[in-house]
């Protein structure tokens, strides 16, 4: 259960179901500007999102799979029609992007949730690479939610043949453009609430590109620590702002659960200018 310390968002309510909102420890409000692009992510006290080692690169790791972070990540997928991933976050984290995967005891009321919004069963994932490079292999390609890989001509060579998934090529060469991505996720999901959980290089360039309207970062209470040879990653890769390009955060809730914070910023200036 989540204790509200700050809530001081607007905007529509979601439908959620009375045990829902008693987990969430209020009501969960969206803006009604389509497309509403918000990203979620769990970090160390220091910004850590990945130990970024073999056996220990994934986001559990950081938040030590607390239920409280799980209950979040499965409420976001739940309110979104597209979940936006990179091909990095898909190869360390085989898993599929939908609520029932990390919050099964909570399955009916996400379907709920999802059918009073009348969205489909499950967000569409999109996965983002210039490669095309995949595993078949992965749960995501075996799946009930539709995937669908935005990647470049020569990507979707390589992709075109994974199983559950359809190839859309968004541009001739990589590094694709977020707002094409995000027009995209629109398109294919039918819908304007579109969810990322990154992997930071993805988000570093969302930043860049100032796609992205909100921020929801779970604060896990350890402090991960970087050297030369372990450089861990952070919440933003491949992307450096200066002081006053940086983009600034207005905080809109912040809650608590055990020692973890759970902090929503709307992160919309304009001016968010990145080098690198
Ligand atoms: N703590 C958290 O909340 C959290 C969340 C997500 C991920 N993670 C962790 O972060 C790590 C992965 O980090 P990452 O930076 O490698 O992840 P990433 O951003 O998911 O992946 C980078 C890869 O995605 C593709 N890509 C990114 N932007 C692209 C663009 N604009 N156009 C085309 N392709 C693009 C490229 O794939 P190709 O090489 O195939 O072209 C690129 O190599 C993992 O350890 C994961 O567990 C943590």
């Amino acid at each position: 259960m989540l204790a509200t310390l700050l809530e001081r968002d607007t905007g529509v309510a979601l439908p959620m179901s009375r045990a829902l909102v008693e987990r969430y420890g209020g009501e969960l409000r969206f803006p009604k500007r389509s497309p509403c692009v918000f990203a979620n992510f769990v970090s160390s006290v220091d910004g850590i999102v990945s130990y970024d080692e073999p056996g220990i690169e994934r986001a559990r790791e950081v938040s030590a799979g607390h239920a409280a972070d799980r209950f979040m990540l499965a409420l976001l997928r739940a309110a979104a029609d597209a979940v936006i991933v990179g091909a990095g976050t898909l190869r360390k984290e085989p898993g599929v992007w939908t609520a029932a995967s990390v919050a099964p005891d909570l399955a009916d009321d996400f379907a709920d949730l999802r059918a009073r919004l009348h969205l489909r069963p499950h967000p569409t994932t999109i996965l983002v690479t210039s490669s095309g490079e995949a595993d078949a292999s992965l749960p995501v390609f075996r799946g009930e939610a539709p995937v669908v890989i935005a990647t470049t001509r020569e990507g979707a060579r390589r992709a075109g043949s994974l199983p559950n998934a359809r190839a859309e090529i968004v541009g001739d060469s990589g590094p694709l453009r977020p707002r094409a991505l995000i027009d995209l996720a629109v398109r294919e999901s039918a819908g304007g609430r579109i969810l990322t959980e990154g992997g930071p290089t993805l988000f570093g360039q969302f930043l860049q590109d100032g796609v992205i309207d909100e921020l929801f970062l779970t604060i896990a209470p350890r402090l991960a620590g970087r050297s030369r040879d372990k450089r861990r990653l952070a919440l933003v890769e491949g992307t450096a702002f200066t002081p006053s390009g940086s983009p600034r955060g207005k905080l809109l809730s912040l809650k608590l659960a055990d020692e973890y914070l759970f902090a929503r910023y709307a992160l919309r200036d304009g001016g968010a200018r990145g080098e690198g």
